[in-house]
């Protein structure tokens, strides 16, 4: 995928031509590592349909191998029609950018609807393109909800949500957010797609990585982190390291750390508190669950893998001050945990009956391909 890269953002590039016809057509946008994920099941589900196409854009937001192809070849989902080379910036500059290639890429296809993905700058960018073009607004995962209000996430899930057509949701939790917004229109409980990917690719798991690092099955923490409310403040950051670090003296933790932390990491000479964490590069879907499944318990706060804890049976310690998955903080599945207590949390987590049918049926893809 990295030979379709081009320099300048306009001149956006075109792989493959459609000839439309009877066909409906849809535009999916994608970007960011998360949207990936649901893409493999939506992709997969759309081939199923003869009457659809898919063309797949993708934004560029995330760009590193390891952040984006790696998904694409390990996932085998088609290779994107349109690759737009935004990378990285101020969320403005970035979500300004997706806005103008994106522009010109529906303004060319004339798709039926546009599906829109998760909660990044990309979703957002791209459910303002196709509403002020009045082509329907398709999301997937909507009607999320969490503090704090201002994080970028919220800001975008709320806008999208506003303007979607139809909204697909992953959970109950996420059709009763959205009620209370008086949005019912077009909204559909289609569970998550995440969880059907769980379930097509847990054969698939790979465990290379767990011998490469040497690591005792069931007895290692799984730590990401990657937000901004944890990862910008160079003090809330301090302490958190502070408590990885108490941490890490008891039970073994692997940090798989995103780009954004490694250089907020380096740059306050963190890194060196970390000796004992067993530092990686961020890997793909397949050994991530592999190191997933094979844990004692995950630290993390993204959005995904606390889902992903979850379907592999592990706790999850949820570095956040509240979460659009609160459904499992309620079922005292996953637990919420701050700079202050994160060691503490880690090592009292509540007992729980493992909860079940939250996410729906592992159908959420075919759900979601009939609604369409
Ligand atoms: C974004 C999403 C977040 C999602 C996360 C998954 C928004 C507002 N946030 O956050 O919802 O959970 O993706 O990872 O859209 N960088 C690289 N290489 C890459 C990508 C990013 O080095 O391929 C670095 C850059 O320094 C960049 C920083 O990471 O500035 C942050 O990237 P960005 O896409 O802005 O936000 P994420 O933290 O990844």
């Amino acid at each position: 995928m990295i030979s379709y890269k081009i320099k300048n953002l306009f001149l956006v590039y075109n792989i493959t031509d459609y000839t439309g016809g009877e066909n409906m057509k849809i535009i999916s946008l994608v970007g960011a590592r998360p949207q990936f994920i649901k893409e493999a099941v939506i992709n997969r589900a759309l081939k199923e349909k003869e009457n659809i196409t898919e063309i797949i854009v993708h934004s560029g937001q995330h760009y590193d191998v390891n952040m984006s192809d790696i998904f694409f070849t390990t996932l085998g989902i088609n290779h994107p029609d349109y690759y737009m080379n935004v990378g990285s910036g101020r969320h403005g500059e970035m979500t300004g950018k997706i806005m103008i290639g994106f522009e010109e890429i529906v303004l060319k296809e004339n798709p039926d609807a546009v599906l829109v993905y998760g909660d990044t700058n990309t979703t957002v960018a791209g459910a303002l393109v196709a509403a002020k073009l009045k082509i329907p607004v398709y999301h997937v995962e909507a009607g999320i909800r969490q503090q704090p209000k201002d994080m970028p996430e919220e800001i975008n899930r709320v806008i999208t949500d506003r303007i979607s057509q139809k909204l697909f949701c992953a959970s109950q939790l996420s059709v009763e957010n959205l009620k209370k917004e008086n949005i019912t229109e077009g909204v559909a409980f289609t569970g998550d797609v995440m969880n059907d990917l769980y379930k097509i690719m847990e054969k698939d798991f790979k465990y290379d990585i767990f011998s490469e690092l040497g690591l005792e099955e069931n007895n290692y923490i799984l730590m990401t982190m990657h937000r901004d409310f944890n990862v910008d403040n160079p003090e809330k950051l301090e302490k958190i390291i502070n408590q990885t670090e108490k941490i890490s003296q008891e039970k073994e933790i692997v940090f798989s750390v995103h780009p954004r932390t490694k250089k907020r990491l380096e740059s306050l000479k963190l890194t060196e508190k970390l000796k004992k964490v067993k530092i990686i590069e961020p890997i793909d879907y397949l050994n991530l669950m592999g190191l997933t499944k094979n844990s004692w318990k995950v630290i993390t706060d993204s959005g995904g893998l606390q889902k992903e804890c979850y379907f592999a049976g592990k706790k999850g310690i949820i570095l956040m001050p509240d979460t659009g998955w609160r459904e499992l903080i309620i079922k005292n599945w996953n637990t919420l945990a701050d700079e202050n207590n994160l060691y503490e949390k880690t090592f009292n987590t509540k007992n729980a009956e493992y909860p079940t049918g939250i996410f729906g049926n592992a159908d959420a893809g075919k759900k979601i391909a009939d609604l369409i």
